[in-house]
């Protein structure tokens, strides 16, 4: 039966549900999905349909796809970095981008890989000295920023172009964040220190772009990485980009692949710095399994604990918090009508944490995600990775690497809290945690099994 859809709680006069959004995102979008399936925010007089429900979310996902296209102030804040990249462009646009990129996440690629991520969460952590106090999400976006320059972008330039990227794209996403939420163009030209701040960024970044680029298309042709996929183009058709739609592609990859791994890095350490237990299991499980040498890509399936907690605190703090989409076809979601044109918001927060699907919620629990205790429901309820067509490409890779730097972290170091209260969620574009120092100890591997 159609259900008519009803306005969400907690509306401003002029600003509507974007001065809660702006404030308190998180407990807005967790307080929106006890009420109806579907429900209207409105943003600075713009309506947005916000969908409250695993089942829902996946009809838009999955089995309505055709119906929705990437849109809505997300993707239009997020074009304004990455231009007409896989991660934004359009449903035409995208048949012929992700079969270009593709072959760079396959898993025998992956696996070559393997030893590069290890190399860098080595190099990263080389001039950490115990006792200091280290300030864990700049660092894990250092590594996630070195990984993803050497393993896509294998030439030199690579290298200065992921320093240059590490110092520009938090200042990036902070200014996302702000276009998402006032999605008024007009806000973001005036010439405040916030606005000015984020075209110097953006500035200095597609400078160091273009500069790979440039070197890339000089050299002579066979290198096996992401950049020189893009380049080649299109086999079947023949066809090889310019300039600005590689330069859109490998800011696609900059800005999927390095926050979203950093920020799951730094929630695992601060969860780990909070939960001794946890912490004790993960030791047993790296010890036993490589003792005294280096952690490989052919570890990883026994490494099963390790990828259930890096599992388990992607459903506390998924980085990619909100999802949205805008309809292309009019359509109807679990009874609710859905007219073409419209923005439609699906928060992964918000239904990871539903008490009904995942009990005690708020608890780190990697045990959810035993074989025997997974249901249909927890399944379905996960999006941290999205569904469907736009599902995350850099999944596999994004595991690998967060599993070999674990591991390799973990070997020497310990991480302990200064503070022993709970680490602030902050939602910038991505999700990631409030800046809170722990202190690095020492640590000697126990012997591995035999
Ligand atoms: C490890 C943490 C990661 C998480 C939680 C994550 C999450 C996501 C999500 C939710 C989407 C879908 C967005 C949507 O439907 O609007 C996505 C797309 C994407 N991700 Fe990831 N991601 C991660 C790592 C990576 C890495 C490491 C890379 C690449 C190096 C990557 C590359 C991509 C690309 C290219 C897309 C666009 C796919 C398409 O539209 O066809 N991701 N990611």
């Amino acid at each position: 039966m159609r259900q008519a859809v009803s306005l969400a709680r907690g509306e401003l006069p002029l600003v509507g549900h974007a001065g809660r959004l702006a404030v308190d995102p998180l407990g807005f979008l967790e307080q929106q999905r006890t009420t109806d399936e579907v429900v209207v925010l409105r943003l600075m007089g713009r309506k947005c349909f916000l969908v409250n429900s695993a089942e829902a979310a996946m009809q838009v996902l999955v089995a309505r796809q055709d119906c929705f296209d990437k849109g809505g102030p997300f993707m239009e804040a997020a074009r304004e970095l990455v231009g007409n990249g896989v991660i934004t462009c359009g449903a035409e646009d995208h048949q012929v981008q992700r079969p270009v990129m593709k072959p760079a996440f396959y898993r025998s690629r992956v696996a070559g890989y393997a030893e590069v991520m290890r190399e860098c969460a080595e190099e990263a952590t080389s001039s950490w000295t115990a006792g200091r106090p280290l300030d864990v999400g700049a660092e894990m976006y250092r590594l996630a920023a070195l990984v993803v320059a050497r393993t896509l972008v294998s030439a030199p330039a690579g290298k200065q172009a992921a320093e240059v990227m590490a110092d520009a794209l938090p200042q990036l996403l902070r200014g996302l964040l702000r276009r998402m939420l006032i999605p008024a163009a007009w806000v973001h030209r005036l010439p405040t220190p916030a606005n000015r701040r984020f075209d110097a960024a953006r500035l200095r970044l597609d400078t160091a772009i273009r500069g790979v680029i440039t070197q890339y298309r000089l050299q002579e042709p066979g290198r096996q990485d992401l950049l020189s996929q893009i380049i080649a183009g299109d086999d079947d058709s023949g066809r090889r980009p310019e300039d600005a739609e590689v330069r859109d592609q490998v800011m696609s990859v900059l800005a999927a692949g390095v926050e979203t791994s950093a920020s799951l890095l730094a929630w695992t350490f601060q969860l780990l710095a909070r939960h001794p237990d946890v912490r004790s299991r993960l030791w047993e499980e790296i010890d036993g399994t490589l003792g005294q040498r280096p952690v490989t890509f052919e570890d990883l399936p026994r490494l099963s604990f390790t990828k259930r907690l890096l599992t388990e605190v992607l459903r506390l703090y998924p980085p990619t918090w909100l999802l949205s989409r805008i309809v292309v076809e009019p359509t109807e979601i679990c009874g609710y009508r859905l007219p073409k044109g419209a923005d439609v918001l699906i928060s992964p927060y918000a239904l990871q944490r539903d008490p009904n699907v995942f009990p005690d919620p708020g608890r780190l629990d990697p045990d959810r995600w035993l074989p025997e205790r997974l249901t249909p429901a927890q399944r379905q309820s996960f999006l941290a990775f999205g569904a469907g067509r736009r599902r995350c490409m850099g999944e596999f890779y994004g595991m690998t690497e967060t599993t070999v730097a674990l591991a390799t972290i973990t070997r020497t170091w310990d991480l302990h809290p200064t503070r022993l209260s709970r680490v602030r969620p902050v939602p910038r574009f991505l999700l990631v945690p409030a800046e809170q120092p722990l202190v690095l100890h020492q640590r000697t591997p126990q012997r591995g099994r035999p």
